[in-house]
């Protein structure tokens, strides 16, 4: 038995906020976000929307997608760095608020590369026959652990949710996976706040050492796809759709040349977006999935990269 990728769906608030928005409060311009990261907007959730609400709503979109009811899940996992609360997870909180009734649910906490985890584990848990049908999640607003001061990390992100449906299946959907962390490399990526005794300690905002961030994302992003490209038995010439995460144009076109993959045949959506970490990857796939690009039988490479430091890849029969 197998596991395999049925529906997608996604989400982004309607605010819209453009690089010459940000420009009004904070020293910065269009033409310096476009021309370091290729992203002109992204998205900002409303105040009332809490990362499950976006996260509901991709679910919901992917499972009217697959024709299923939400008494029909029976497992939801969440990707996120930006959960509602401390804790019950932010899966339990959706569970609730889809009514899926029926769904064991947990988070995953692997930054950018979060959705690939929960793909990766998710496949498991359904390729053995456990869990039928899942829905898994990366939802994210980072809006709000953004310090909107600091011109080096504010222009890069932005809010949004994107989902798929795994079920079991008889041929292979997810025809690989392999996951990777390097935890000594933490400090070039994070948000050291925490509360404790009651009070936030540390600061609660990203922290980035770009030009870091940047070196380890192009080495690694290329390295984990050809592994699970070997796993599969297939080489870069096999791969219809490159789906990377979204974090800058600049990473994604280093990554697709060190592939040897041709840039038409890599999804990029970050233009609109920004870098929406873990739900970066997903909603490329809703886009790419409903716009006709992705069709039923191609292979599809996604890869993730992020804070830990993190990466991993799956590669996916469609
Ligand atoms: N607007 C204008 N100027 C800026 C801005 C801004 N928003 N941010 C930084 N600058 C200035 C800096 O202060 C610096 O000025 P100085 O030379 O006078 O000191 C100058 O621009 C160059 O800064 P660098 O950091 O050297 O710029 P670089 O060319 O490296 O680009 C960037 C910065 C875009 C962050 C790049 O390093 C990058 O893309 N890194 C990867 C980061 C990333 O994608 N992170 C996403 C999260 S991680 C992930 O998802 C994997």
């Amino acid at each position: 038995m197998f596991s395999k990728i049925v529906a997608t769906g996604s989400y982004l608030p309607e605010k819209i906020l453009s690089n010459d928005d940000l420009a009004k409060f904070v020293d910065t311009s269009d033409e310096w976000i476009r021309t370091r990261s290729g992203i002109q907007s992204r998205r900002i959730a409303a105040d009332h929307e809490e990362t499950s609400d976006l996260a509901v709503a991709a679910g919901r979109r992917a499972l009217a997608a697959a024709g299923l009811a939400a008494a029909d899940i029976d497992l939801i996992v969440v990707a996120t760095t930006t959960p509602d609360m401390i804790f019950p997870s932010t899966a339990c909180i959706v569970q609730d608020k889809l009514g899926a009734g029926n769904a064991a649910a947990f988070d995953i906490q692997a930054v950018c590369s979060g959705f690939v985890y929960a793909l990766s584990i998710v496949d498991k848990m359904v390729a053995s026959g456990q869990h039928k049908n899942a829905l898994v999640i990366g939802a994210e607003i980072y809006s709000r652990i953004l310090n909107w001061q600091d011109r080096a990390t504010c222009v890069l992100f932005g809010d949004g949710a994107g989902a798929v449906v795994l079920t079991t299946s008889q041929a292979p959907g997810i025809l690989a996976t392999k996951l990777h962390a390097d935890g000594s490399r933490r400090a070039i990526l994070n948000v050291p706040g925490h509360v404790r005794r009651g009070q936030v300690w540390g600061d609660p905002y990203v922290h980035m050492d770009g030009p870091a961030v940047f070196k380890m994302a192009v080495q690694v992003m290329a390295d984990v796809c050809n592994e699970t490209l070997a796993m599969a038995n297939m080489t870069a010439a096999d791969i219809d759709w490159l789906v990377p995460h979204q974090a800058n144009v600049r990473i994604i076109d280093a990554t697709g040349k060190r592939l040897g993959i041709a840039p038409h045949k890599t999804v990029v959506t970050v233009q609109g977006q920004g870098n929406t970490s873990a739900a970066s990857i997903p909603l490329a796939l809703d886009t790419a999935a409903r716009d006709g690009r992705i069709k039923p039988g191609q292979v599809v490479q996604t890869v993730g990269v992020g804070g830990g430091f993190t990466w991993g890849s799956a590669l996916i029969r469609w």
